[in-house]
């Protein structure tokens, strides 16, 4: 029997790329950088299945490109704003994703960046390192207090969850804004995001990029935090305006803000937000523990073997294909 064709976006963990590899004949592409969208579209003409990354836009194109014989879309991210899902439902394609093994690993760091942005962390290692360490100052790098305070999260789902149960330790009370999530112990619900905004010293973003929640972290949003706050987001870039932001920070009418994400991704370098001290970036690293990406690696390859096989996918963004006739 030969081996149905796939092609895999990128080099992935050896945990995930050996099953592709023994059962599939698979291409996988070998660069850093993303194959461009002349050659992705030109890739995946003929095969059967798409282990993708969250930096391949896999739409209504791309689905065409592949050809009827199209039978799984595995992405290698829990989200899957990268893929249209309702042109792959209308095709019968179902879509992976890698949900709950990344939790950990991305609430630990959206912990690490409210800390960092609340104690000014990397602010404080660039003074050190410009040679400003002159002395002990009593009003050198002050920062903001956790224990007593209030953090206010935007998504309640396993993400939001997993940083509730981190804030618990630092005594931090904790609200969040998900109208879709059911109640849990250490937390409360806010009945409105005005609610939230008004309470929280520190917001943390946990929703994923929709229609609806593009930009919503927007001046208007901002001009309702308070000018003490701390904003984290480990989400999506797409949620946040950063201009709206900029103005924010460089006015100081948040405190400081801590990006795991940007839109776009990479950032450019010339971006303002890189010009503020009160402004911490990373470069959207938030999964990137050796064992969460070798189990990512591990759930997209089982995704996209079952999809292969006509079996129902392990993790599934769109079960709707198989309830069709
Ligand atoms: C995801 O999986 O959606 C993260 O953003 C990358 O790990």
């Amino acid at each position: 029997m030969p081996k149905p064709k796939v092609f895999v976006t990128r080099i992935i963990r050896e945990k995930g790329l050996d099953l592709v590899k023994e059962f599939c004949e698979a291409e996988i592409w070998p660069e850093e950088l993303p194959p461009d969208r002349a050659t992705l579209l030109e890739k995946v003409r003929g095969v059967e299945g798409i282990l993708c990354l969250l930096t391949d836009r896999i739409d209504a194109e791309v689905l065409d490109a592949a050809g009827l014989q199209l039978k799984v879309v595995s992405n290698h991210a829990v989200g899957f704003d990268n893929i249209a899902i309702g042109e792959a439902t209308a095709r019968g394609i179902p879509v992976g994703n890698t949900p709950g093994i990344l939790t950990d690993a991305t609430a630990d760091f959206a912990f690490a960046l409210l800390l960092a942005a609340a104690r000014r962390l990397t602010e404080a290692e660039r003074y050190l390192r410009a040679g400003r360490w002159v002395t002990w100052g009593p009003s050198t790098l002050l920062g903001m207090d956790l224990a007593g305070k209030t953090l206010g999260l935007i998504g309640f789902g396993r993400i939001g969850q997993a940083v509730a149960k981190r804030a618990i330790g630092f005594d931090l009370r904790v609200l969040y804004y998900d109208p879709s999530a059911l109640p849990a112990w250490n937390a409360t619900p806010v009945e409105t995001l005005d609610e939230l905004l008004r309470q929280s010293d520190f917001v943390s973003i946990h929703t994923p990029l929709t229609e609806r929640t593009r930009r919503m972290v927007n001046a208007e949003f901002l001009a309702k935090m308070k000018p003490t706050a701390v904003l984290v987001n480990t989400a999506r870039g797409g949620v946040l305006d950063q201009e709206a932001l900029y103005e924010a920070l460089k006015a100081q009418r948040i405190f400081a803000a801590a990006l795991d994400v940007t839109d776009p991704e990479p950032l450019p370098l010339d971006s303002p937000l890189l010009t503020l001290e009160n402004c911490l970036i990373t470069p959207h690293i938030a999964s990137a523990s050796a064992y969460t990406r070798d189990m990512m690696a591990y759930l997209a390859a089982q995704n996209l073997l079952a999809g292969l096989k006509g079996e129902r996918l392990p993790y599934c963004v769109n079960p709707e294909v198989y309830n069709r006739a």
